[in-house]
Parts: structure tokens; sequence; C-alpha cells
């Protein structure tokens, strides 16, 4: 057991309350496995999606298989949520919950290591009871108190609560973290895990104490040296950011966070001209975010990161991070807690 263990932990079966999140459409099946075995759960991000959705699934399958080859802990898949302009659940989600869902029932060592199931962006919907009815442990990614409610209402086990200055696809609705955890753990009373600018200890310390029982982490784990999938120029990118050096464009789903550079600064101009065909315009930035990862041109591609890229200056090693990282947390909270020179709450 890990020197801070909750609700969170006993839930999900790890060690320490930290979570790698989801990091699609790049591949992240050595990183999965290695924050899953070094005692915190590990995520499979989705891949993209292909014109051909049955060969994106097969990519996604090929990437749990990988992870699941290299840990025997738990560990989770991510899929987001796309949703129509109608409002309607889109395809490519349908395709790849069923296809996880599907690789599970076939394989039982499957099943038992892969028992948590990350949506986000759009409502989960339907796929809340598909999800529980599996067996696994279903978190869901809201931006708000009120999507927060709804979550929880209609039966996830986990909320995300993502604030503003999160990497990648960020809530439309923009709340920093320390006004929108406080205010949804207070709303809802299912385990929080706290997502957006968490890098160390400290920070960890600070979501326990918003009431969070976990936090989740991206850029922080994109920078470590089991990352090995990714392009080195895309790590040195994000070390080389400093605070401002990031934007919030129109992304795939909604809002979405990046390095300022000549391809997010060309977006902002295209995604304002009204006579840009929408669903290529989607396919330019997926094919963009993954040119950055794969041949690591980070000046005419989008590179995604989190506004913490600006506080973070070298590459960690996860297998001592992790642990590291729930020691210093309680340290921190041990310290602060005898420095207290009142009577202790009863
Ligand atoms: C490169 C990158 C890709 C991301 N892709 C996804 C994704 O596919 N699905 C998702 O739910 N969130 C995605 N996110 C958001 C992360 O899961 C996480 O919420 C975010 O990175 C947390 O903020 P932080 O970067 O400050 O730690 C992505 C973030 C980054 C930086």
């Amino acid at each position: 057991m890990g020197p801070i263990s909750n609700r969170y932990t006993e839930l999900v079966g790890i060690e320490h309350p930290i979570v790698q999140e989801g990091l699609g459409p790049y591949r992240t099946s050595k990183l999965a496995a290695a924050v899953s075995q070094a005692g915190g759960l590990g995520t499979v991000s989705m891949p993209g999606m292909p014109e051909d959705l049955q060969a994106g699934a097969r990519t996604f399958l090929s990437h749990i298989e990988e992870c699941a080859s290299l840990t025997d802990k738990p560990f989770a898949v991510n899929i987001p949520v796309g949703v129509d302009a109608r409002g309607a659940i889109v395809e490519f989600t349908d395709v790849y919950i069923r296809a996880v869902l599907d690789a599970r029932r076939r394989d039982a060592g499957l099943a038992a290591q892969l028992t948590v199931m990350t949506t986000s962006a759009g409502f989960p919907g339907v796929y809340i009871d598909l999800i529980k009815d599996a067996g696994m442990v279903h978190q869901h990614k809201v931006g708000s108190t009120r999507q927060a409610i709804k979550a929880a209402e209609a039966g996830v086990d986990v909320v995300i609560a993502a604030g503003f200055e999160m990497g990648g696809h960020a809530p439309a609705a923009g709340v920093h973290t320390f006004v929108l955890v406080p205010k949804v753990t207070e709303a809802i009373d299912i385990p929080v895990v706290l997502t957006g600018g968490a890098r160390d200890g400290r920070t960890l310390a600070a979501a326990l104490c918003m009431g969070a029982d976990a936090v989740a982490l991206g850029t922080r784990f994109i920078l470590s040296e089991e990352n090995s999938d990714w392009h080195p120029n895309y790590l040195q990118a994000l070390l080389d950011a400093k605070e401002g050096d990031d934007v919030a464009f129109t992304g795939v789903y909604g809002p979405c966070r990046g390095l300022r550079n000549p391809a997010s600064e060309a977006l902002l101009v295209a995604q304002n001209d009204p006579d840009a065909d929408p669903v290529a315009l989607i396919r330019h930035k997926i094919e963009s975010m993954s040119r950055a990862q794969t041949d690591g041109d980070t000046v005419n591609s989008l590179v995604m990161t989190g506004q913490v890229a600006g506080a973070i200056d070298h590459v960690i090693r996860v297998a001592e991070f992790v642990p590291a990282m729930a020691e210093e947390a309680a340290a921190v909270l041990a310290r602060l807690a005898g420095n207290l020179t009142g009577a202790a709450p009863a």
C-alpha cells in the first residue's frame, strides 16, 4: 500500500492516486504500462479516427494488447465521445467502445487488467449502462459542476474534473481547477480526480485539500523516458515552452490547448473562415497533431500541451516519479499539519 490510499485507489485497485490520462491520438501503450507498473493508473489512448474505423479499432486493440503484455497491473482506456451537430454520438465512439468491450469478453485475462474506461468530451449516454454491465469502472471527464452532477446522477463511478489549464481538448466552460474542483467535490459524492496543471507531489497534495481523491496528468507524463513512442522533438518543444507559450484553438471536439506556433496561428485564422469545409478541417487537425508526434515537426504541426509545460524543465523516469510524487504529497500534508497551532477540528 502506498502512503496515500483512499476510496479511489481502492476502487481502481492501484497503489497511488496518480493517473496518466488519455493522450490521443498518440500511441501510449508503453507509457501506460509504465505508469501502471509504478503503482498509478496508466491509460491507453484512442488512436485517432481513420476513415476505416475497423482498422482504427484494430490499431487500438493492438495498443491495448501491447500495454497488457508489459504490465500485470490494472490499466485504463480513454475513448472520447464525439457528438454531431444534432447531438447524436458519432460512429467512432460506438465502434471503439464496442471493440474494447468485445475484446474483454473474449479474453478473461485482459478483462482482469483492463478494468477502467474513461470517456471524455461529450456525454456518454447509453454507454454508461454498457460499461457498467461489462463490470468496468467508468470514469467520465467533465469541465463544469453541472456536467459532473449529470454524470454522477447517470451512474458513472468517477468524475474527472478538467480545468482550463489542461492540455489537449479543454472544456468549453473554461473553469480553472482551483474554482472547479472544490465546487464539484461539494456537489457529488463519488470519487473526483483533478486534471489540469498537476506535475508533482505538491500539486497532488493541493488536489487532495480541494476534496479530490486523485490527480490525472497528461503533459508531465509526456515528458518521461518511458514515452519513447513519441518523437524527441515533441518532448523538446514542451521542455522549451515558457509561461504564456500556450494557446487555445478550436480542436476536434471543442477548445484545444497547444503550443503557440505557426501551425496554431494559421489554424486560428482558418477556423474563422466561413467557407472552410468543417470535415476537411477536422481531418487536417488530426493529421497535423499526429505529424507532430511521429515526424517531430513541431513548427508546422499542432503540438498539444497543457499550460504546465511552462513549469516543467526535465524529463522524468516514471518508475521513480510515481511513488516519489505520492511520498512528496504525503510529506507536504504531514509537514503542514505539523505546523498547525490551533486545535484540530473535531
Ligand atoms: C497531447 C495531448 C493529447 C490529449 N489527448 C486526449 C484525448 O485523446 N482524450 C482526452 O480525454 N484527453 C486528452 N488530453 C487531455 C489529457 O487527458 C489531460 O486531461 C490533460 O493533459 C491534463 O492536463 P495537463 O496536461 O496539464 O496534465 C490530451 C492532452 C494532451 C497534452
